[in-house]
């Protein structure tokens, strides 16, 4: 606590709680990007979290990305067996495997002692595909595990990066540039003001469904991201818990 308090990381916290009114900052000495122990930190960090605000049986929905993922190590130590159920955030095919937010949840769920409902589509549909899928019964039960869920772990990413990682095609890049997009989470694209100006045509948790969850957890690190926390940031609801890195916060106070 002392070194914590020395190094600035308790005042960063404050001042990044009551700046964007978040129900509480922790931010871990490192920067993710480059050292990954700062990561494992994170991933430790998001798992005693999990641990505090979870009730029994309660859904937690995950999304992919390698900072979610890094909580797979921890959860068994930091868990009490509580009949969580996990469910993929959105579709999200496209990506590398590990880094799937359905890989993810079957990985929370056996290391939590909990189950996992998963969801295997593409991670961009085109219009017809999606009419047609939301239709289907499956589909329907995936969305009102959204309706229910209370608490909810993403990640967040840059948005430029986030569009190369998942193959976009021209003109979601174009979309994307044309509306200055600058931050990533849960599929959705935020511009500066925090803003969300895009969204990927695939079936996932929408922001009223995110809103309406208990708790938050945004879990993103690493000097890089420094802007793409922020955007989210100016919007995030207050039951958000941010989990971020001594590099991103630095960057954060000085572009604030
Ligand atoms: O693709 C899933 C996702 O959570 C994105 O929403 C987010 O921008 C990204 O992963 C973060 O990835 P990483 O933790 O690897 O930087």
């Amino acid at each position: 606590v002392l070194v914590h308090e020395l190094s600035g990381l308790g005042e960063m916290e404050r001042q990044l709680e009551q700046t964007f009114k978040l129900a509480q900052v922790i931010i871990v000495p490192g920067d993710s990007e480059i050292e990954s122990y700062a990561k494992s930190l994170i991933g430790q960090e998001a798992a005693k979290q999990l641990e505090l605000l979870s009730q029994d049986q309660d859904t937690v929905a995950v999304t992919g990305g390698s900072t979610i993922a890094a909580i797979t190590d921890h959860l068994s130590v930091h868990i009490k067996p509580k009949n969580l159920v996990f469910v993929a955030a959105r579709g999200g095919i496209g990506e590398n495997v590990e880094l799937q937010a359905n890989h993810i949840a079957s990985a929370f769920a056996l290391q939590a002692s909990g189950t996992s409902r998963t969801l295997y589509l593409p991670d961009h549909l085109s219009e017809k595909a999606y009419k047609t899928m939301i239709k289907e019964p499956v589909i329907k039960e995936m969305m009102d595990l959204y309706d229910n869920t209370n608490i909810v772990i993403h990640g967040i990413g840059d948005a430029k990066e986030m569009a190369r990682r998942r193959n976009s095609s021209q003109q979601e890049l174009d979309t994307i540039s044309q509306m200055q997009a600058v931050g990533e989470a849960f599929g959705y694209y935020f511009n500066e003001q925090g803003k969300a100006v895009h969204r990927i045509r695939t079936v996932g948790i929408q922001l009223k469904q995110l809103k309406q969850a208990r708790h938050l957890l945004a879990v993103a690190g690493g000097a890089s991201k420094a802007s793409a926390i922020l955007s989210y940031l100016k919007h995030a609801p207050r039951q958000t818990v941010l989990i971020t890195d001594e590099g991103a916060a630095k960057n954060i106070t000085q572009l604030m």
